[in-house]
C-alpha cells in the first residue's frame, strides 16, 4: 500500500485554520482507501519570525527535500512587512523547490456561485498554467539613490529559453488530455524582448503538438473575455505576474477566494499545494473561513502523488457539500470552518 510523507505549513491567518480540515479529510480518505499519510508540521510563518528571526533556515529546506509533498496553508500578518513573509517563505520555496508549474483550475461548480449572468458551469471550466520562478518574481533589480528625489527603483523582468520552454511544453502536454486548445496569455505588443521569447517558443513547441489548437491573447483583453465570455478558454498558459492576477479574477468568477487551488508543480521533485487566497487576517480566528480551497488542494495533492481515484472521492465530497449548502458564510452558508471539514469527512466514501 501506498504511504507518503506530507510537509505541512499551516502558515498565518486562516492557513491552520483551513489545513486542519484538509488533514481532517486526508485521514478519512486514507480509512476509506488504504492510502498512508503521515503529517510532520512545519512551524513556519509570522510567529516563529518574529521570534526567532528566521524565514525558512537551510536546514529546513534539506529537511522538506525529503518529503513526498508540502501542504501549506498561507502565510502574511498585519505585524511584519508586507513582503517579508511572502517572499521569505512563500516563494523561497518555491524557487528552492523549482516548482516551475503553477497549476490553478477555475471550474464553476454551479451557475449559483458565479457573479456573471447566464453562465453555467460548462462555460467556466479552463486550466491557468502559471510560470512559477521567473519573470517579475525572481526579485532581480535595486534601487539607486533610494529616498532622495532622483531615486531610480528597477524591478527586473526575467525569462530564460529554459523557463519558457518547460512550462509552455507542460502546458501543451495539459491540453492535449483536456479539450485540446492552448491559449498563450501575454503582452507581446509591449514587452517586446520578454514576450518575443514566449511567442517564439509558443509557435514553434506547437509543431511538436499538432492535435492541439493554438490560440493568443492580450492580457489586458484576458479579463475582459474571462468576464464575458470564459468558455473559450480550455488550457492557459502565461507569465508568473500575469497568472497571479488573472486567477485572482478566475476564482470570482467560480465562485469566490475560499474555492480556488494552487499547485506548485516540480515534476521531477517535491511539489507544494495550497489554496490561492491568503492568510485573510480579516477573518482569521473566527471559524469564519472557507475549508474548500485548502480541501481541494488535498485532493490535487492526492491526484499527483498518483492516486486520481482517490483524489475524485476527496473533490466529490467537497463539490458535494457545496451543492448541499452545507458550507460557510461567504458561500452562503452557516457552517464553521471545522463544521465543512467535519461535514465532507461524514460524506466521503
Ligand atoms: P486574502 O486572500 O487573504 O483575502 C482577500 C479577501 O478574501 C479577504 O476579504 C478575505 O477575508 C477573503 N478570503 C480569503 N480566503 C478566504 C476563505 N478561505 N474563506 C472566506 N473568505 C476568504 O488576500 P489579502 O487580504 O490581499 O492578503 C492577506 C495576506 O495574505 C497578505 O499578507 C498577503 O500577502 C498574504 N497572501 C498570502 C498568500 C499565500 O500564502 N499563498 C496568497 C495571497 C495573499
Ligand atoms: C498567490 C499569492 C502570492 C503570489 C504572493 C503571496 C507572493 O498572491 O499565491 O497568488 O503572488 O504568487
Ligand atoms: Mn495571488
Amino acid at each position: 500500500m501506498s504511504a507518503y510523507n506530507i510537509a505541512v505549513i499551516p502558515g498565518d491567518g486562516i492557513g491552520p485554520e483551513v489545513v486542519a480540515q484538509g488533514i481532517k479529510a486526508l485521514k478519512k480518505l486514507s480509512e476509506i482507501t488504504g492510502l498512508e499519510f503521515k503529517f510532520s508540521e512545519f512551524p513556519l510563518g509570522a510567529d516563529h519570525y518574529l521570534e526567532t528571526g528566521e524565514l525558512v533556515s537551510p536546514e529546513t529546506k534539506s529537511d522538506l527535500a525529503n518529503f513526498d509533498a508540502i501542504y501549506l496553508g498561507a502565510v502574511g500578518d498585519p505585524r511584519v512587512k508586507p513582503g517579508v513573509l511572502e517572499h521569505g517563505i512563500l516563494l523561497d520555496l518555491r524557487f528552492s523547490f523549482d516548482q516551475y508549474i503553477n497549476l490553478r483550475p477555475i471550474k464553476l461548480l454551479d451557475e449559483r456561485f458565479t457573479p456573471l449572468k447566464d453562465t453555467a458551469p460548462e462555460d467556466i471550466d479552463l486550466l491557468v498554467v502559471r510560470e512559477n520562478t521567473e519573470g517579475l518574481y525572481c526579485g532581480s533589480g535595486g534601487f539607486l539613490k533610494k529616498g532622495t528625489p532622483q531615486e531610480v527603483a528597477v524591478q527586473e523582468m526575467i525569462n530564460t529559453y529554459q523557463g519558457v520552454e518547460r512550462v509552455i511544453r507542460y502546458a501543451y502536454r495539459y491540453a492535449e488530455q483536456r479539450r485540446g486548445k492552448l491559449t498563450l496569455c501575454d503582452k507581446s505588443n509591449v514587452l517586446e524582448y520578454a514576450h518575443d521569447l514566449w511567442q517564439r517558443v509558443f509557435t514553434s513547441l506547437g509543431e511538436e503538438f499538432p492535435g492541439v489548437e493554438q490560440d493568443h491573447i492580450l492580457v489586458d483583453a484576458m479579463t475582459m473575455k474571462l468576464v464575458r465570455n470564459p468558455e473559450i478558454f480550455d488550457v492557459v498558459v502565461t507569465c508568473n505576474m500575469f497568472g497571479d492576477i488573472i486567477t485572482d479574477l478566475g476564482a470570482e468568477i467560480q465562485g469566490g477566494m475560499g474555492l480556488a487551488v494552487s499547485g506548485n508543480i516540480n515534476p521531477e521533485g517535491v511539489s507544494m499545494f495550497e489554496p490561492v487566497h491568503g492568510s485573510a487576517p480579516d477573518i482569521a480566528g473566527e471559524g469564519r473561513a472557507n475549508p474548500t480551497a485548502a480541501l481541494l488542494a488535498a485532493a490535487m495533492m492526492v491526484e499527483v502523488l498518483g492516486h486520481p481515484a482517490a483524489a475524485d472521492k476527496l473533490e466529490l465530497a467537497v463539490n458535494r457539500a457545496l451543492q448541499l449548502n452545507q458550507t460557510t458564510a461567504d458561500m452562503g452558508g452557516s457552517l464553521t470552518t471545522s463544521q465543512v471539514g467535519d461535514y465532507i469527512c461524514s460524506i466521503l466514501e
